[in-house]
Order: structure tokens, then C-alpha cells, then sequence
């Protein structure tokens, strides 16, 4: 199958898990393309910039690919606005489309703001006519060890098929 995984990162953490998954889909055969998103301006924490107002520079023509994953972090209670964005930018080619949001968040438990955020991510990917997968959320993401890199990244994997 051929896969898109579109990153969106600040931190590198949900890189981390897009580049696990990345590994596991491509020993199981899978052709995967994975595109972390480059905005103009960057991302800056400590101004609040609202989505619409941020150019991706690297969009990727997702139009051939089977499925897309599409992942970023959670910021202040919602996706980060880069995700958002990503997510508009991307509708007019999700149409028909398997789509698979997830979302890396650092409290430690889904329901604190990761299964809202991940909400969002659906109800826009559905709102485009996507067929939308359950997706995945990683709770807990600055904390030590890969064992809730792994378990996301099988989670997610298990949804590609
Ligand atoms: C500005 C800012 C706001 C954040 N807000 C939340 C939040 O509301 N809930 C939460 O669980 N984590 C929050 N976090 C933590 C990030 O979601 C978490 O570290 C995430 O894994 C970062 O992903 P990245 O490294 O891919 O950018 C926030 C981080 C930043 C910098």
C-alpha cells in the first residue's frame, strides 16, 4: 500500500512516533512517504498565530497515496495550529480517502485534552467526505523511554490495511 504520513513537530516528539511507524509500515512491505511540514513563518510558542494566517511551505501531493496519516501535537487544549492548517490545506484531495489522525500530547492521560484534539482532526478529515480511522493518541510524551512510542506506533499500524 502506499502510504503518506504528513508530520507536523515542534519538538520532535511526534516525529519521533511518525518516523516509528514510518519503520514498521516499511518492513511490512508498505511504500511510505513521510513529509515533516515546514510553515512560513515558523511556529513560534510564545506568539499566538491563528491558523489560516500560516503558509506550509512543503505540502505533499497526496492525491496517489491508498492512505494518510496525519500527526502533530496538542497545543493549549486543541491541535497545534499547524496541524490545523495542514488539515484545511489538505481537504480538497481527502475526498474518498483513508485518513488516520493522531495526536502526541505530554498529560499523562488521553482524556486530558488528546482524545478532544483528536476529535477535531476526525470531525475535519470527515467533514472533507475522508473515510476516517480511529487514529491514536500518545499520552505522556515527554516522559522517559520508547514504550508509549511503541505502543502508539503499533496502534496505529494495526489501522493500516
Ligand atoms: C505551547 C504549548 C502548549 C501545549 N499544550 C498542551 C496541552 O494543552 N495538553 C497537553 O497534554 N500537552 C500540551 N503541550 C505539550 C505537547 O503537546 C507535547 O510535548 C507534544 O508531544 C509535542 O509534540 P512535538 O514534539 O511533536 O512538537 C503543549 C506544548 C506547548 C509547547
Amino acid at each position: 500500500m502506499k502510504v503518506t504520513i504528513v508530520i507536523c513537530s515542534q519538538t520532535g516528539n511526534t516525529q519521533k512516533l511518525g518516523e516509528l511507524v514510518s519503520s514498521k509500515l516499511m518492513e511490512s512491505g508498505h511504500v511510505v512517504n513521510l513529509t515533516p511540514l515546514v510553515s512560513d513563518p515558523p511556529l513560534d510558542q510564545s506568539k499566538a498565530v491563528a491558523a489560516r494566517n500560516l503558509r506550509i511551505t512543503n505540502l505533499p501531493d497526496v492525491s496517489s497515496a491508498d492512505i494518510i496519516l496525519i500527526g502533530g501535537p496538542v497545543w493549549a487544549f486543541r491541535p497545534y495550529p499547524l496541524l490545523l492548517k495542514a488539515m484545511l490545506d489538505l481537504s480538497p484531495m481527502l475526498k474518498g480517502k483513508r485518513v488516520l489522525p493522531f495526536v502526541t500530547h505530554a498529560f499523562p492521560f488521553a482524556w486530558m485534552t488528546g482524545n478532544s484534539s483528536l476529535n477535531t482532526l476526525r470531525k475535519m478529515a470527515a467533514k472533507a467526505g475522508a473515510q476516517v480511522l480511529p487514529g491514536a493518541v500518545l499520552s505522556g510524551s515527554g516522559k522517559p523511554g520508547l514504550e508509549r512510542y511503541t505502543e502508539a506506533a503499533a496502534k496505529i499500524c494495526a489501522q493500516v490495511q
